[in-house]
């Protein structure tokens, strides 16, 4: 291809392209503008302003002496890149067992062949995508790697099978999630084994909020915790950075698995914030007491009755903005009635409830924050958070140690 446009120029716009680069790559001479309509021309001067190279040639000097940077204007050097690797392929993992199909794909335990590191790894399922990659999925690994912290699930790499709709997310192996050890264990959290975990999770969303990041489905079985004491929020598949604008359609409204869903979704609220997570780790809380999720609903009206039941229904000086909700015309409000937090929880402290109370506020704005929270009087109230050391260790369903208990329930009976 020559480097010379002739006289008139390049022929078609893609031809222009390939010679302006070649032109700059490889033959050291000025660089070359074509002069169309649409393109600016760039004086050798400002190529050398802008690139910070060295004052402009003097009349004397000849084409061949102009300074030169070694890459376009344009484009960062090479060196500037971040390196660019190819994903590794899953064969470098062997397949343990399969801990669980979720709703957006399978989690797998196995073994890092190099290494022999036990790791999580799930498959996103992106075979009925028929436009591209899946945003999901692509909010999944943006928010899990923009968001490390001691209490989020470590993310390792990303790893493709044979075919382009195998993806895996790979991740450290953690031992339990929350709800299936809250269904295994015989008796609730102490409360000091509820304050450490508390304040980890406290510490995991608090970071995510810093960092731009909703989970927006912060529930128990997203919650993963090792026999070490230490909880991992996991399942970003949902989560979605914060404060960008938002489309005309407002935020999507099916979020967060219903028992866990903030009044101001239920209500059909199009704009929301981090209170949502709030209102959900106030959920996580009551369950971690009680050992059973707190909101049991079959359906989204029966949602909103228990928790206008509970809180007492809401009044104009406790949620201004409900009648401006778009479904709260479609409601009958029940005659007001006082809150039944201390009836449900009834060993619970005059700080615990506090705390609870101001997780599960209606009004979102007046809802405590996470960096709020981690600061509340009920942490430093006796019993004190129980050091992580001491927690005590549970045989892992994931990696198929369930049969353990079963087996020592049926010998000691
Ligand atoms: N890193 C992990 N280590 C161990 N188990 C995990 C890990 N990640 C997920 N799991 C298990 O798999 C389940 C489903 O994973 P999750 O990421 O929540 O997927 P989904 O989006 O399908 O809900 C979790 O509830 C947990 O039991
Ligand atoms: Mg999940």
């Amino acid at each position: 291809m020559s480097a010379d446009p002739g006289p008139s120029g390049p022929s078609t716009p893609s031809k222009k392209r390939s010679k302006w680069e070649e032109d700059e790559e490889e033959d050291g001479r000025p660089l070359y503008v074509p002069q169309s309509k649409r393109r600016v021309k760039v004086k050798p001067s400002a190529v050398e302003e802008r690139s910070g190279a060295p004052p402009s040639r003097t009349p004397s000097q000849t084409p061949s002496t102009i300074y030169r940077p070694a890459h376009s204007i344009y484009v960062p050097p090479r060196t500037a890149h971040p390196p660019i690797c190819p994903s590794r392929s899953v064969y470098s993992y062997e397949r343990l067992n399969q801990i669980e199909e979720g709703s957006y794909g399978v989690v797998f335990r196995a073994r890092d062949k190099q290494t022999g590191d036990i790791v999580a790894l799930k498959k996103l399922k992106l075979d009925e995508e028929k436009n591209g990659f899946p945003i999901t999925a692509l909010r999944e690994v943006y928010a899990l790697m923009s968001c490390r912290h001691e209490n989020v699930v470590g993310v390792r790499e990303v790893v493709v099978g044979d075919t382009l709709t195998q993806v895996f997310v790979v991740m450290d192996f953690i031992e339990h999630d929350l709800k299936s050890l809250l269904n295994m264990m015989p008796a609730p959290f102490l409360q000091s084994e509820i304050k450490t975990l508390m304040l980890q999770l406290l510490s995991a969303v608090n970071h995510c909020h810093q960092n731009w990041i909703l989970h927006r489905d912060l529930k128990t079985s997203n919650l993963l915790m090792n026999n070490r004491g230490t909880i991992k929020v996991a399942d970003f598949g949902l989560a979605r950075r914060y404060g960008d604008p938002v489309g005309v359609g407002g935020l999507t409204q099916l979020v967060v698995t219903l028992w866990y869903r903030a009044p101001e979704i239920l209500l059909g609220a199009t704009t929301y914030s981090t209170a949502i997570d709030m209102w959900s780790v106030g959920c996580i809380f009551a369950e971690l007491i009680l050992k059973e999720p707190l909101f049991q609903a079959h359906g989204e009206l029966e949602l909103i009755s228990m928790i206008f039941k509970l809180l007492g229904p809401p009044t104009k000086n406790s949620w201004p903005e409900y009648s401006t909700l778009p479904l709260a015309a479609t409601l009958t409000l029940p005659s007001p009635q006082p809150h039944q937090f201390r009836s449900k929880f009834p060993y619970l402290t005059a700080a615990g409830l506090d705390l609870l109370m101001s997780l599960m506020t209606y009004d979102p704005e007046r809802r405590i924050s996470a960096e709020e929270a981690l600061e509340h009087p009920y942490f430093t109230e006796s019993p004190l958070p129980k050091h992580r050391d001491l927690f005590g260790s549970f045989p892992s369903a994931a990696a198929g140690e369930k049969c353990v208990i079963v087996l020592v329930v049926i010998f000691s009976h």
